[in-house]
């Protein structure tokens, strides 16, 4: 396969947005931030999944791989990365892996034996396009495609360093992280007994695994420290769970343009989500604690948290 290149299409030091140990009570251009981030990425993915035989499997992977979705664990990864010490460059491939294993995630999530959206980022899901066979196969290859990405991509990292990256990617997505939350997802659905302990659990394994998995790997390709990698852990787990939460105020607060998806899926579903237990006003008061929760991790980074603090707060802002 073709190896990823070392040099960024953004250089750090020609990017204002980049510029993030000033003093932080300056305003902070945090789209211009995840702009320059994003097209890094996008650039990276695009060159990624170069098709060969069978080309319909690439085409299916890459069809919900290169779609412009807000690329929020890349960031984070490439931050954690930074924030730990090393240049971003360290963590490119683990950051395009990670955006793979998520597509995965949501490949499959769409399918109608789960929670059958025929939508996905602003286009058709995949299984209408490619049928509910080669989307689940697309899933399962992005999986092992993004482990196998990192392992030829990765350069100038030390082996035990990318043994704990691999350990911790495999951790998060499976039984203890992804699919534990999907099965429980599955379970609970259609029943009214599902108490505030089980949407924790559901969505701390099926949102905050990767979110914190991006973090982690970020920190640990960096060469952080064990208490900056709990600390951007402790931040992580609790951004994700905020995530999640608003992304149940949402399903019931927007349409379909705004998401990309189809919007009050968790009703007809009959999910228990935060607003099914908490009410919108109560969701969004809890996320914008763990919010809040989530910066104080951060304090003893000062202006070199920056993009990580005005990251949590834009998960309680967004629309989509
Ligand atoms: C979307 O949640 C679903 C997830 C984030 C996780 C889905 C996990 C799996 C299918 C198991 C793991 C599979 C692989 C291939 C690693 P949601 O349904 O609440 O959000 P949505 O509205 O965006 O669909
Ligand atoms: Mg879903």
């Amino acid at each position: 396969m073709d190896r990823i290149e070392a040099e960024p299409a953004i250089a750090i030091g020609d990017d204002p947005a980049m510029q993030v140990d000033a003093d932080p009570a300056v305003e902070f251009d945090l789209s211009g931030y995840l702009l320059s981030r994003q097209a890094v990425v996008e650039s990276h993915l695009e060159r990624a999944l170069m098709p060969r035989y069978p080309e319909k499997i690439f085409e299916s992977m890459r069809y919900s791989l290169v779609s412009g979705g807000k690329r929020l664990r890349p960031v984070l990864c490439l931050a954690g990365c930074e924030l730990g010490g090393g240049e971003r460059e360290l963590a490119i491939p683990t950051a395009c892996a990670l955006e793979m294993l998520h597509t995965a995630s949501l490949i499959h999530d769409d399918l109608p034996a789960m929670d059958d959206d025929d939508y996905r980022r602003g286009k058709l899901a995949n299984h209408k396009v490619f049928g509910e066979g080669m989307a689940l196969l697309a899933g399962d290859a992005l999986l092992s495609y993004a482990l196998e990405f990192i392992l030829l991509n990765t350069r100038r990292v030390p082996a035990d360093r990318l043994l704990r990256v691999m350990q911790t990617l495999i951790n998060r997505v499976g039984v203890s992280g992804l699919v534990g939350g999907q099965v429980v997802d599955v379970e609970s659905e259609g029943r009214d007994d599902v108490d505030l302990a089980t949407l924790e659990f559901i969505h701390s394994r099926k949102t905050g695994s990767l979110i914190d998995a991006a973090m982690v790997t970020g920190a640990i390709l960096g060469g952080a420290d064990e208490d900056t990698i709990a600390r951007l852990s402790g931040y992580a787990r609790r951004v994700g769970l905020a995530f999640q939460i608003v992304d149940d105020v949402l399903d019931v607060t927007s349409t379909r343009q705004q998401l990309g998806k189809t919007p009050r899926k968790d009703e007809k579903a009959h999910k228990a989500t935060f607003p099914s237990l908490f009410g919108l006003e109560g969701s969004m008061r809890q996320a914008r604690e763990l919010v809040d929760e989530a910066k104080r991790e951060l304090a003893p980074f000062g202006g070199r948290a920056v993009p990580l603090l005005a990251m949590a707060d834009f998960v309680c802002t967004r629309t989509s």
